[in-house]
């Protein structure tokens, strides 16, 4: 089978195609990615000389671009990642949002709806558990809860998930969808929060709290991601949703003192130094309260379930980002440290 990844550059991206090549050698990969600030192809230097492997450098908002790549590879299987990804620049700037998340994701179904015949192929989307916006009530959501977008980011991604439902039953375009909670793992770019309090704990500077610490996301280690996306596409039905949760609710701070007490126990550290980093600072607008998502339908259907627990999944993060300090020193320069410089100024 001929497998189209797009946004295999990125942090989960390069997490599935990592573990995807070399495992699934029955199977040809070709990697379509812009290449944004986000992107770093060293993640997937392993896979030099692979062959069922290709790189695409292509952008799919780019109406132009996507024919003629569908047209060379005839991908049976998509596996769409491509996105811009971080809640704090689409409110700074949504433009971007909107261009790769809901034209990109459209450019693509278009290319599937000419190359494939009504019923055939597969797009597998992946989403995002923020679609649903902020579970406040202290229940869970399922796949049938109705979306509420809270922000830009959020908005793009359901915007999305409508456009690859639409074609799905006006085209009869078959597609999976997986909605997941919030991802940490080696190669994630430290504007997220785990990675960014491990960089900046590293070089000493304030660990950035946004209002009082007490939002909550679930967590989950990006290679059981990875696996449960394999376990949707292989055995789960077309046409649906399936949430994807690790089953680990945190309120930020209370993650982000244990991530301190990690570092620290693993840099030979007293705890109270980097603790003593943490700074409360103003939330982000629109800040959703509380992420919690009902995952028992892909472990009913698709019998997966998380294999990492937290404190498991923390330790392989932390010692990878500690292995790789040129990773992390060649992402914070350049474009990021300008944004940085322009949004993040006195923080
Ligand atoms: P990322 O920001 O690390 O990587 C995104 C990748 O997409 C980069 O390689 C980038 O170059 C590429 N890209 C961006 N715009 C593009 C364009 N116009 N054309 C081609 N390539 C483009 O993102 P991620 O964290 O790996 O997220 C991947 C997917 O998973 C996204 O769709 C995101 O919405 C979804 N998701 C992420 C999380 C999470 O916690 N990170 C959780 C749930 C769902
Ligand atoms: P983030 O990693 O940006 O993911 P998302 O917004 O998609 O959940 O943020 C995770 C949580 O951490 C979220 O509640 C915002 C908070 N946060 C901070 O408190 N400080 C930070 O510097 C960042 C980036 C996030």
């Amino acid at each position: 089978m001929i497998v189209l990844v797009t946004g295999g550059a990125g942090f989960i991206g390069s997490n599935f195609l990592l573990s995807s090549v070399p495992s699934y050698p029955q199977h040809s990969f070709v990697n379509v990615d812009k290449l944004t600030y986000a992107a770093n192809l060293g993640n997937l230097r392993a896979l030099d000389g692979a062959a069922n492997y290709a790189f695409e450098r292509a952008d799919i908002a780019e109406q132009g671009a996507i024919p003629g790549i569908f047209e060379k590879y005839r991908p049976e299987l998509v596996v769409h990642f491509a996105a811009e990804s971080h809640v704090d620049r689409s409110i700074h700037g949504p433009r971007e949002f909107i261009r790769t998340n809901v034209e990109g994701t459209f450019n693509l179904l278009e290319a599937c709806r000419t190359l494939w015949p009504r019923g055939s192929g597969l797009f597998h989307h992946v989403s995002t558990d923020e679609v649903y916006g902020s579970c406040d009530d202290g229940g869970v959501f399922t796949e049938e809860s109705p979306y509420r977008p809270s922000n830009p980011y959020a908005a793009s991604k359901a915007a999305s998930d409508h456009l690859v439902r639409a074609y799905g039953r006006t085209y009869e375009l078959p597609f999976k969808i997986s909605n997941c909670s919030n991802n940490y793992g080696p190669h994630q770019f430290p504007e997220k929060l785990i990675p960014l309090m491990i960089s900046n704990a590293l070089e000493r500077q304030p660990l950035p709290v946004y209002g009082r610490g007490t939002n909550v996301r679930d967590w989950l280690y990006v290679t059981d991601h990875c696996r449960a996306i394999w376990s949707v596409i292989t055995r789960g039905r077309p046409f649906e949703t399936y949430n994807v949760g690790g089953g680990c609710e945190l309120r930020n701070i209370d993650l982000v003192e244990q991530l301190c007490r990690m570092l620290a126990a693993e840099t030979g550290t007293a705890p109270e130094q980097l603790l003593e980093l943490i700074q409360f600072v103003e939330d982000r607008p629109g800040h959703d309260q509380r992420y919690a998502l009902d995952a028992s339908k892909l472990e009913r259907e698709c019998g997966f379930s998380p294999s990492e627990s937290f404190e498991s999944g923390l330790r392989k993060t932390v010692r990878w980002y500690l292995n790789h300090p040129e990773w992390l020193a060649s992402v914070r320069t350049g474009e990021y440290r300008r944004w940085l410089d322009q949004n993040y100024a006195g923080r």
